[in-house]
């Protein structure tokens, strides 16, 4: 062989072995991304002109909650930035589950502002809006492209959030769900540059939220942490934030529902929120989020009471593949009996069994729900089962789904539907799929 052919065939060889010592090297890798900077604590938020003093921001660009703006609630991080010499630009006219236009609006003002820092203040509606809106307005793109395959945009500008409810955790997480309005379908933008750099997690801002959306929220974000703990994409630290966050919600969203002022409640539920939202941008969610993004869009179902319908039922469906997880919530909810107490991998049903763990933590779930009130079936919201092919059509290109445990296909939706258009009977099975 001619000593030129020599060298390459030695060449490749080598670069072949060294591409699969590193691909065996870097097996079981995974990534775990949060925000830059989080403060937690009753009034947190009077903290913010210091946080952001010390980033060198210089103009503020709010996006709030229009309900959350004409309750007050703006004053203390108003207030504090005023301190901080910070300018402030505010953007007002979020409502819920923000449409195409409002951010359209959202970054013309923007343009506008000379803004540094955009800050989402409210729910998620708002900081969804906040976050589309810094990325949409600082690359100059659409909606479209954003949520286009292989999007390469990148953030040149702050972003901060402070939540105002306890649900959706959207001040940890790269993802922004907006409406689009004509066709009444949800879209989820999920990308790094959406993950905002700083979280402000203050429960006072949440003593003003209603029974009824305290519930809804707080419903949100346990769909968030048990869907995380079982997603595909899962990972040790999601699932440890996940687990830890089941068990807090459960003790705590009770409280929160029954006392709104009980602050000590307000914060368990804002730090769960967050430990929730963390475990599933990291890991996915499934089934739940891709059906209720359709049925919310549909019959305009709250995003959490959407969740709450479909909740049982999905357990119930994705039990086949995940008993032992769902097995190892019984404890962290209080079960009384269940196996020892831990997170997944460490779950022992101590001789117990466990397809009775893992039923008995579906009926918690239902307990809990019916404890502070929400739905338990669709029909009052003019759910029709003519919808429901459709409605599994959009399920399965939610990109929801492609974290779901279990696989999915339209013909296990339609049942699932047809069982959430009834309340559950006292007799049914919890996982009788
Ligand atoms: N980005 C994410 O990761 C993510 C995750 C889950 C859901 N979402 C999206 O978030 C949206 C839902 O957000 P949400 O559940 O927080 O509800 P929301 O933001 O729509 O707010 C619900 C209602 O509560 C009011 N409100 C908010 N804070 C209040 C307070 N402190 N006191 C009194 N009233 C208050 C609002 O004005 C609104 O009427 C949906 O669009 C959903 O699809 C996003
Ligand atoms: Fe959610």
């Amino acid at each position: 062989m001619p000593a030129a052919l020599d060298q390459a065939a030695a060449a490749l060889i080598t670069q072949t072995a060294t591409r699969t010592v590193d691909a065996l090297a870097a097996q079981n890798l995974f990534h775990f991304s949060a925000p830059r900077h989080t403060l937690v604590g009753a009034g947190a938020t009077l903290k913010l002109g210091e946080l952001l003093q010390s980033q060198s921001v210089r103009r503020v660009f709010i996006v709030a909650d229009q309900a959350v703006h004409q309750r007050g609630l703006l004053a203390p991080a108003l207030r504090s930035l005023s301190r901080a010499t910070i300018e402030v630009e505010l953007f007002t006219g979020i409502e819920r589950e923000p449409g195409v236009e409002v951010i359209e609006r959202g970054v013309a003002s923007l343009a506008q502002s000379d803004a540094d820092f955009v800050l989402g203040c409210g729910g998620g509606s708002a900081m969804d809006a906040a976050k589309a809106i810094a990325v949409l307005g600082s690359c100059g793109c659409d909606l479209d492209a954003l949520t286009a395959a292989g999007f390469e945009g990148r953030r040149r500008i702050g972003l901060g959030a402070v939540p105002t409810t306890a649900g959706t955790g959207s001040e940890v997480t790269d993802i922004s769900v907006i409406m689009t309005g004509s066709q009444h379908h949800k879209i989820v933008a999920k990308h790094a540059t959406l993950m905002p750099d700083v979280a402000v997690i203050d429960p006072t801002l949440m003593v003003t939220l209603p029974a009824a959306v305290t519930a809804a929220t707080g419903i949100d974000a346990l769909t968030h942490a048990i869907e995380a703990c079982v997603a595909s994409a899962g990972n040790p630290l999601s699932q440890a934030f996940a687990m830890s966050a089941i068990g807090e919600i459960a003790r705590a969203l009770p409280v929160a529902v029954g006392n709104g002022s009980d602050l000590a409640a307000r914060q368990t539920m804002a730090v769960a929120a967050y430990k929730a939202g963390l475990a599933f941008s990291n890991a996915g969610l499934g089934l739940v989020h891709a059906l209720s993004h359709q049925i919310g869009a549909r019959y305009g179902i709250a995003h959490g009471v959407a969740n709450g319908i479909l909740l049982p039922h999905v357990m119930a469906f994705n039990a086949l593949v995940c008993r032992t997880d769902y097995a190892a919530m019984a404890p962290v909810l209080g079960v009384p009996g269940a196996g020892s107490s831990g997170c997944n991998s460490s779950y022992s049903s101590n001789g117990n069994n466990e397809r009775r763990d893992c039923d008995n933590t579906i009926a918690a779930v239902r307990r809990l729900l019916a404890d502070i009130g929400l739905p338990d079936n669709l029909v009052p919201f003019g759910a029709r089962v003519e919808d429901f092919a459709e409605l599994a059509d959009g399920a399965l290109q939610d990109i929801c789904i492609q974290t779901n445990p279990r696989d999915v296909a339209p013909a296990d939706i339609i049942p699932l539907l047809q069982k959430a258009m009834q309340p559950p009977g006292p007799q049914s099975p919890a996982s009788g799929f």
